[in-house]
């Protein structure tokens, strides 16, 4: 058996994974917004009778947020204020603890929704205003449009 190649992918594989760990936290973040962005865009299609109900659509959405909203803050070190486009609002920097505590009720409803996982639309509905809520008060907050 030749482990050449097995070795290669490895190293290919590495590399790869350390280049993502390198970027930039504003493109972290940026990422990780759009995603969750995405997520809650196919929550809010069911509610709205877009898409018709399905349970492992609603799931994964709900797992990608709960994955987004357990890591969103760490990615917010002094110095990162500006760049990228980005469009934290230095209030992240003046009040990390007011942001700490939006980003932590947010997680916090993404959790209780994953984990009682809305069985129908209703429960979409009801999931998509819990948590849309987080996404607007804290964009009002500590999101400028640039
Ligand atoms: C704890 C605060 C907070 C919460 C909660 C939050 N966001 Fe954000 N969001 C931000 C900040 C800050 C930015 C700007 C990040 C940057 O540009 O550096 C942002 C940016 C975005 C972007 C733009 C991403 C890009 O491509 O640059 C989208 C889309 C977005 N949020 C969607 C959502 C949705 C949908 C929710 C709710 C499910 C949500 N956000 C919840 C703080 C939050």
């Amino acid at each position: 058996m030749n482990f050449k190649p097995v070795l290669a992918a490895a190293l290919v594989a590495a590399f790869c994974s350390s280049t993502v760990m390198a970027a930039e936290p504003q493109e972290v973040r940026q990422q990780e917004m759009k995603a969750g962005g995405e997520a809650f865009g196919a929550m809010a299609a069911i509610a709205k009778g877009q898409k018709p109900y399905d349970a492992a659509v609603v799931k994964a959405s709900l797992e990608k947020l709960a994955e987004v909203s357990k890591d969103f803050h760490n990615h917010f070190p002094k110095g990162s204020e500006t760049g990228y486009e980005s469009e934290a609002s230095i209030k992240i920097w003046e009040d990390s603890a007011g942001f700490k505590a939006a980003n932590d009720k947010f997680a916090a409803d993404v959790a209780s929704v994953l984990a009682a996982l809305p069985a129908d639309q209703a429960g979409v509905t009801a999931a998509v205003g819990t948590i849309g809520a987080n996404c607007g008060a804290c964009h009002q907050t500590y999101r400028v449009k640039r």
